[in-house]
C-alpha cells in the first residue's frame, strides 16, 4: 500500500484494533513502536512481528491516562531515532458505570487517553510529518459519533470531537501530504466489551452488526492511503450511519433517553 519502509506509532497495541494493526503494518515492512500498559503483550507481539517481517519493533509499555504520556512516547521515539510516519491513535475504553457513578480520576484518565493525548501525539508528530512532506495519522473513533447519546456516557461525545478534530487536520495537512483519517467502527471482535463489562448485552446484538478486527484496520488503512477524511467499514455500518446522523434532533433525544448502556 505505500512505496517505502516508514516507521508507524500505535497506541494501544496489545489487544484489539491496535494488535490487527501492527500485524498489517509489519507485513507491510514497516517499523513499529507499541504503546499500551500490558508490558508482557507488547513484548509477545514485538518479538513474533520481528522476528517474522526482519523489521524494528520498539515496545513502549505505558498508561496514556496520565498528562505527561505524549511527551514520554516522544522522548522515546527521539532517544531511538525512531521517525513516526504513521501515527495510529487507538487506545481507547468505554466508561463501565454513567458519569456521576464513575470516579473522578476515571474521568480525567479516559479523556486523556482519547482527547487530550489523542490530540497532542497527532501535534507533536504532526508537524515533523509536515516537515518532511509526508504522513498518514489513524484516530480510531466509532460509529458511536453519528448515534445518539446514552444517558450519561461520555463516549458519544468524546467520538464526535475525534471525528471532527480529525476532519479538521486533514483539512490542515493534507496539502502538505499528510493525510488523516477517522476510523469508525460499529461493533468489532475485540476485548472492548468484556473491558467495559457489556459482553452479555453485545453478545445479544444480531451477528450481521459485527465484523472482525483484520477487516475493519484494512478499510482504515485503505481509506486513509487513498486520502479518505472519514472511514465507516462494512456495508451495514455505512448503512446505520447514514441513518442515525440524519434523524430529527427531537427524535435523537428520545431514543437517548431509552438507549441506557450502563448504570
Ligand atoms: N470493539 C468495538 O466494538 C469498537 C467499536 C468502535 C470503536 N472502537 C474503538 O476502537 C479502539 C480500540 O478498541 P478495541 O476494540 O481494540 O478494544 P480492546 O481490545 O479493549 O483494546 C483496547 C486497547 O487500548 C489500550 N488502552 C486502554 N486504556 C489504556 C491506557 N490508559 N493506556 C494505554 N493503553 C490503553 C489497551 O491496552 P492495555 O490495557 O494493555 O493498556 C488495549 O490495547 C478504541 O478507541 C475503541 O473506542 C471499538
Amino acid at each position: 500500500m505505500t512505496t517505502s519502509k516508514r516507521g508507524a506509532l500505535i497506541t494501544g497495541a496489545s489487544a484489539g484494533l491496535g494488535e490487527a494493526f501492527a500485524r498489517l503494518l509489519a507485513a507491510e515492512g514497516h517499523d513499529l513502536m507499541l504503546v499500551a500498559r500490558r508490558a508482557d503483550r507488547l513484548q509477545a507481539l514485538a518479538d513474533e512481528l520481528s522476528g517474522k517481517h526482519g523489521i524494528r519493533v520498539l515496545v513502549c509499555p505505558l498508561d496514556l491516562g496520565q498528562p505527561q504520556a505524549a511527551a514520554m512516547i516522544e522522548a522515546q521515539a527521539s532517544a531511538h531515532q525512531f521517525t513516526v510516519d504513521i501515527l495510529i491513535n487507538n487506545a481507547g475504553l468505554a466508561e463501565p458505570v454513567s458519569f456521576l457513578n464513575y470516579p473522578v480520576e476515571d474521568v480525567r484518565a479516559m479523556l486523556e487517553v482519547m482527547v487530550t493525548g489523542l490530540t497532542e501525539l497527532c501535534h507533536r508528530f504532526g508537524r515533523g510529518m509536515v516537515t518532511r512532506g509526508w504522513g498518514r495519522i489513524i484516530n480510531v473513533s466509532s460509529l458511536a459519533a453519528f448515534a445518539p447519546n446514552s444517558p450519561g456516557m461520555l463516549y458519544t461525545g468524546i467520538k464526535s470531537y475525534v471525528l471532527n478534530m480529525s476532519q479538521a487536520l486533514d483539512l490542515q495537512m493534507k496539502p502538505a501530504g499528510v493525510h488523516v483519517t477517522a476510523l469508525c467502527p460499529g461493533f468489532t471482535w475485540t476485548e472492548f466489551h468484556d473491558t467495559q463489562g457489556t459482553r452479555d448485552w453485545a453478545n445479544r446484538l444480531p451477528r450481521i452488526l459485527w465484523q472482525d478486527a483484520d477487516t475493519v484496520v484494512k478499510a482504515g488503512w485503505q481509506a486513509v492511503c487513498a486520502g479518505e477524511s472519514i472511514c465507516v467499514p462494512g456495508v451495514v455500518n455505512k448503512a446505520v450511519s447514514s441513518f442515525t446522523k440524519h434523524l430529527p434532533e427531537r427524535l435523537r433525544y428520545l431514543v437517548s433517553m431509552r438507549a441506557r448502556m450502563v448504570n
